[in-house]
C-alpha cells in the first residue's frame, strides 16, 4: 500500500477557512521536511493564489495544466504539478472553468471515482508523504469525488455565529461517501479565525466538543491580520512570518494533524 496519505480539508459553509489551512498546514508539513502536494479543487483559484501570482495562476489555466483539464480531458495529473518556491511543496492548480466540473463529472462513466482513479498513479509513485486538497464550499459531484479519493477528512468551522449552519449537511454528505468509499475518516473539527474575547466563540467550541463522534483539534486558530497581509503576498502565513501567532497555531495543527493520521 502507497504510504500517501491523501486528506481533504472540505465545508460547504462558505469562507470558513479550508484554503488558508489547507495552505498553511501543507507549508508547516512541508517545512518540516514532508513531500507535500496541493490540489485547488476550487473555481476561485485561492489555493493556487496563495502560492503564485495571478499572472501564473490564469497561465496554468491557459496551458491546460490544472485539476479541470485533468478531468475533462484525462490529461495525466503527474503533468499538471507545478513546483512552489517552497522544497517539497507542489501544486496543482485549479482554472475558473471548474464552474463547468459538475457537467463533465455528469457524464463520465462511473463518475463518483473519476478523481480517484487519475490521483492513483500519482498514489502509486509514493513520492509524496501528503497530498493535500482544497475542496469548494459546495456539496455536489466534484467534492464527492474529493471524498472518495481521500483517506481522511478535515473540516475547517468558523468560530462565528454562524459558523455551525450546514455542518450537519456536511456530515450527511460523508455518510453518502462512506457508502462507496467506506475508507473516509472524518479526521476531525479545525477551529478557524477564533477570537476568544467573543460569547460566541466559547458556545461554538462547546456545541463542538458535545458532539459525539466528531474529533475537535485541540489546535485552533486566531484571528490574526498577518494571514490576510501574507495572502496579500501570495505567501503563506507560515512563511511568511513565522513568529505570527497564527503561523505558530498552523504549525501545530499541522503536527496534531499528522499524529493523527500516523497513529
Ligand atoms: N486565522 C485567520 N485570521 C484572519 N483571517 C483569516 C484567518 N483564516 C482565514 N482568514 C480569512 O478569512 C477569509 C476566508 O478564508 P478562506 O478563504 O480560507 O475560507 P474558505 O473556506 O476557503 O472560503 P471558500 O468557502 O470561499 O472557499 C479569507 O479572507 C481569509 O483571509
Ligand atoms: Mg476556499
Amino acid at each position: 500500500m502507497s504510504k500517501t496519505k491523501v486528506i481533504a480539508f472540505a465545508n460547504n459553509k462558505g469562507g470558513s477557512g479550508k484554503t488558508t489551512t489547507c495552505s498553511n498546514v501543507a507549508c508547516a508539513l512541508a517545512l518540516d521536511g514532508k513531500k507535500v502536494l496541493m490540489i485547488d479543487g476550487d473555481m476561485q483559484l485561492n489555493l493556487t493564489i496563495s502560492y503564485f501570482d495571478e499572472e501564473k495562476a490564469l497561465s496554468f489555466a491557459e496551458s491546460g495544466k490544472n485539476i479541470y483539464s485533468a478531468i475533462k480531458d484525462g490529461v495525466e495529473l503527474t503533468s499538471c504539478i507545478a513546483e512552489t518556491e517552497y522544497e517539497g511543496l507542489d501544486l496543482i492548480p485549479s482554472s475558473s472553468l471548474m464552474s463547468g466540473i459538475e457537467f463533465e463529472l455528469f457524464s463520465k462513466w462511473q463518475r463518483e471515482t473519476v478523481f480517484k482513479k487519475l490521483l492513483e498513479p500519482v498514489r502509486a509513485r509514493g513520492y509524496y508523504d501528503y497530498i493535500l486538497i482544497d475542496a469548494p464550499p459546495t456539496l455536489g459531484g466534484w467534492v464527492m469525488n474529493v471524498l472518495c479519493a481521500s483517506d481522511y477528512l478535515v473540516i475547517p468551522v468558523e468560530a462565528s455565529p454562524w459558523g455551525l449552519f450546514g455542518l450537519a449537511n456536511m456530515f450527511e454528505f460523508t455518510a453518502q461517501v462512506k457508502e462507496i468509499s467506506p475508507k473516509l475518516e472524518i479526521l476531525g473539527i479545525a477551529v478557524t479565525k477564533a477570537d476568544e474575547r467573543k460569547k460566541y466563540f466559547k458556545q461554538t467550541l462547546e456545541t463542538l466538543k458535545s458532539m459525539e463522534g466528531v474529533r475537535l483539534f485541540n489546535t485552533y486558530v486566531r484571528v490574526d491580520s498577518t494571514v490576510e497581509w501574507s495572502q496579500d503576498n501570495s505567501v503563506p502565513v507560515v512563511a511568511f512570518k513565522k513568529s505570527s501567532r497564527s503561523a505558530q497555531e498552523y504549525t501545530m495543527l499541522a503536527k496534531e494533524i499528522e499524529s493523527y493520521v500516523n497513529r
